[in-house]
């Protein structure tokens, strides 16, 4: 049987002997982020897809995010780690559903929140992550935006561009969801010298009781730059872990106990490694028509 510790010399080992680039969300766990040759929220990672100069690339996460990779390396051969990881939030939205938007909507400029299906990145005009969207909307020339799936990073993005009218869906992501306004009110009360940061998945309620809303690597660049020891996270609680690695001296509380995307944690280090020896995983295979119209959507993005 090996250990955590061989398990990884060996990851390390395949990896390079196989041509493997590992690329891991920042939501994964802290072992694979060990083995990872990078680590990422979603804008990050899919730069990072781009540039990577290996053959194969295992996309330690959930399926948006391995499809994301296949669309900008379509050469390359790209695994998911763990074949029923999704994103419950991804598939909220059908393409029909979003043609009828659409139609409804003629002159707005269609933007998908990287949390989608590349089905449905098809029938946009840009992607943004939780890290992009802000700037990205801002500098569109159009006036009326059909922000798809997450309402609440719509209303985030909303609130910081105000000029422009907003089109949103119900839905959003259901582990962001169950953070709630009374779990700000008592991390107040429980912790009065922490900061509270959140994700902008959380509901626009909690965001606006926050200290800061960012996406997973804005949460953990804001922590690096405060002089504040206390911190509250309000995001998927891998991150409170990860920090508390990163900077062993402060301290950090998970804003509930509940915010665990079951998704993110079906792979283990063992998927990892049965990957890298080329017996595990879910090879992404993407048609010609997805691979062309989907990357329109996230070349816009990283332009
Ligand atoms: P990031 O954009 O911060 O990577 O978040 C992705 C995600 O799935 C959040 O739930
Ligand atoms: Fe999807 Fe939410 Fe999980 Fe992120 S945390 S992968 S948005 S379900």
């Amino acid at each position: 049987m090996l250990n955590t510790q061989d398990l990884q010399k060996e990851i390390i080992k395949l990896k390079k002997k196989n041509d493997v680039c590992i690329l891991a969300h920042a939501y994964q766990t802290h072992d694979i982020l060990e083995v990872a040759d990078y680590v990422g929220d979603s804008f990050g990672l899919a730069k990072e897809a781009k540039e990577a100069p290996q053959s194969t690339i295992l996309m330690c996460g959930v399926r948006f995010m391995a499809e994301t990779v296949k669309i900008l390396s379509p050469e390359k051969r790209v695994l998911l780690s763990h074949s029923e990881a999704g994103c419950p939030m991804a598939e909220q939205l059908s393409v029909e559903e979003l043609k009828r938007l659409k139609k409804k909507h003629p002159n707005a400029c269609t933007v998908a929140y990287i949390n989608t299906t590349a089905e449905l990145k098809c029938e946009c005009d840009v992607c943004v992550t939780s890290a992009s969207a802000v700037e990205i909307v801002r500098n569109l020339p159009n006036e009326e935006i059909i922000f798809i799936p997450d309402p609440n990073l719509g209303a985030y993005v909303k609130a910081k561009v105000p000029e422009k009218k907003f089109y949103f869906i119900d839905g959003g992501c259901p582990v962001h969801g169950l953070v709630t306004k009374d779990d700000v009110l008592r991390a107040r009360s429980e912790h009065k010298n922490a900061e509270i940061l959140v994700h902008p998945e959380c509901s626009e309620d909690v965001v606006s009781l926050c200290d800061f809303a960012g996406s997973t690597t804005a949460i953990m660049g804001y922590v690096k730059k405060s002089d504040k020891n206390e911190f509250v996270i309000g995001t998927e609680n891998s991150i409170v872990q990860h920090l508390q690695f990163e900077f062993p001296d402060k301290k950090f509380y998970p804003l509930t106990k509940e915010c665990v995307c079951k998704d993110m944690r079906l792979t283990t280090l063992v998927d990892v490694y049965n990957c890298v020896r080329g017996v595990g995983g879910e090879e992404i295979v993407l048609d010609e028509y997805t691979l062309k119209n989907a990357r329109r959507a996230i070349d816009n993005m990283l332009k």
